[in-house]
């Protein structure tokens, strides 16, 4: 039988063993909010592996519970997460409260990532950034940075794991509303000191380098799992503890039944991180995946900016990647991976390398230049 991608995902069952009940969850700030939902921060008593105790989570909700296709989405993304299982490089599941879905109440629990998205992350850490690379773009011996080499791992050691959030003002995102209500000014009363801990972290090369590899693990284990992402960029990756990042917002991923490819029609999309065949023929896939991870790459070796700097999200745009314009490697970038963003905007998917070898490729380098 042949079934549209819509009806093949309500076939995903839901598994009764993620139920959470309800009156053991508590909400709190607001994380972060796009067009369709919002994430608060929240509290679970003896959710997955905390026992009887608390555990710091993060709840996804509809804006509005009257919107069908805002319901469909969350629904879906839950559907995925239940089908993925857990990776250390992937935003995880925890539990989910659907009693009252009819009502339109649905809350999906997740792993809280600390220290938030990628994309504020980095905007903010700019102005301490550690350049370990010499003057032609190559990676300078141990021997030479050891002094300025901070750790490749952020120092959280003096910081309580369960603080407040380091991430109170999500970043604007190109496509999504940003406006909605904000955390009251009172919530981060008394944990000012926290906050500044996380800001003097400096991260360098290094740091950048390990967390293009822990993406392209995570996406690996996505297109393993035949789940396509479909808004890969740094907005959508969270920092937890220890320097470990993970891949998070299925809201846009789509499980791949049959040949691997499917056509998308929705509204509101990720311009400028989709590929050529997604831009000129709505054709999405793990390789059009493998072109926005090139973009987050670019995202990550400029500290955040927006990519195609100065360039309008339109028909412009468009035209010039199809003419076969590509962005540059970033001044930060080393060589190496100015020649895998290449790789990642080949025209021809099957030409850009697969989040297997991307991962192995990194992994390689990082061992020949540590
Ligand atoms: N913002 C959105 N999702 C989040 C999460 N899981 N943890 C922390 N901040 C978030």
């Amino acid at each position: 039988p042949q079934f549209s991608i819509e009806e093949q995902t309500e076939l995903l069952p839901y598994d009764k063993a993620w139920e959470f009940p309800r009156c053991r969850l508590t909400l709190g700030v607001q994380l972060g909010s796009g067009c369709f939902g919002r994430v608060v921060k929240g509290e679970a008593i003896g959710i997955k592996g905390s026992r009887e105790t608390v555990r710091t989570v993060a709840v996804k909700m509809v804006r509005s519970q009257t919107n069908v296709a805002a319901m469909e989405s969350l629904v879906s993304e839950l559907k995925i997460l239940i089908h993925l299982g857990s990776h250390l490089n992937v935003v995880n599941l925890l539990g989910a409260c659907t009693k009252k879905i009819t009502k339109g109440e649905l809350l999906i629990i997740v792993e809280y990532c600390r220290f938030g998205n990628l994309q504020t992350y980095l905007m903010k850490h700019r102005n301490s950034f550690i350049n370990l690379l010499d003057e032609f773009g190559n990676m300078k011996p141990d021997s030479e940075t050891e002094e300025l080499q901070p750790s490749i791992l952020p120092d959280i050691s003096s910081v309580d794991k369960n603080s407040i959030a380091d991430n109170e003002n999500p970043a604007p995102s190109p496509f999504y509303s940003t406006s909605d209500t904000e955390a009251p000014e009172w919530w981060n009363y008394g944990h000012q000191q926290e906050r500044d801990t996380s800001q003097n972290k400096t991260i360098s090369t290094h740091d950048l380098i390990s967390w293009s590899f822990q993406i392209a693990r995570g996406m690996e284990y996505l297109a393993s799992k035949k789940v396509l992402h479909g808004d890969l960029a740094a907005r959508n990756v969270l920092l937890a503890d220890d320097g470990v990042v993970k891949v998070a917002d299925f809201g846009m991923a789509k499980k791949m039944y049959y040949e691997g490819n499917y056509e998308r029609t929705e509204g509101l999309m990720p311009v400028k991180w989709m590929a050529i065949e997604s831009l000129t023929a709505r054709i999405f896939s793990s390789q059009s995946d493998v072109w926005s991870f090139g973009v987050l790459l670019w995202e990550l070796f400029t500290l955040g900016e927006v990519p195609y700097p100065g360039m309008d999200v339109g028909h412009l745009l468009i035209k010039e990647i199809k003419s076969g314009y590509r962005m540059e490697k970033p001044e930060n970038a080393p060589n190496f991976f100015g020649v895998i963003m290449a790789n990642c905007w080949k025209t021809e998917p099957k030409e850009r390398p697969t989040f297997r070898q991307l991962e192995e490729m990194i992994n390689s380098h990082m061992e020949s230049s540590v």
